[in-house]
């Protein structure tokens, strides 16, 4: 992964070096490369003056962040209790088939990575899927295909406009 050495160095300097702004410039790294690229973390480590290992525990820590590459894409399925026996299982099976992976997994063309949770917080709309961040409560097996295509397509064209 080739990362742009100068942009890491602007962005831990637009937060002035400050510690505290670790797990937002993390943010800001994850935003544009999708995950945590090695090289990103150890750059951030040199240019704050931080011990990599540390820099490695805040990445570890929060579940949003990823070392591993991730879609361009990321959508969660809950397979807490409720959105479990409110039809979660299906769903993921169906997102298997339309995106032709496993929970985990993220498509071989970068655009797509699906994950399973086990509560959002939101139960009482379940079964629920994320796409993006965006929720969408009381999902079906057969509306997975349109909800994705939608949400897809707004924020492509968001992108693009
Ligand atoms: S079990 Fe799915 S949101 Fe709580």
């Amino acid at each position: 992964m080739e990362i742009e050495v100068d942009k890491i160095d602007a962005l831990v300097d637009e937060y002035g070096g400050e510690h505290r702004a670790l797990t937002t410039i993390l943010q800001d790294i994850q935003d544009e490369h999708h995950y945590l690229p090695k090289e990103a973390l150890q750059r951030v480590s040199e240019r704050m003056g931080l011990p990599l290992i540390q820099v490695y525990q805040v990445a570890k820590f929060y579940k949003a962040f990823s070392l591993e590459p991730r879609g361009k894409h990321l959508i969660t399925v809950c397979l807490g209790t409720a959105c479990h026996v409110r039809g979660g299982v299906p769903i993921v099976e169906q997102l298997g088939r339309s995106l032709d992976i496993a929970p985990g997994e993220t498509t071989k063309d970068r655009r797509f990575t699906l994950e399973t949770v086990n509560c959002l917080g939101c139960c009482a709309l379940g079964p629920v899927m994320v796409v993006d961040g965006e929720y969408h409560g009381k999902m079906a097996a057969s509306r997975v295909d349109r909800v994705l295509k939608r949400c897809i397509e707004a924020k492509e064209a968001t992108a693009n406009g």
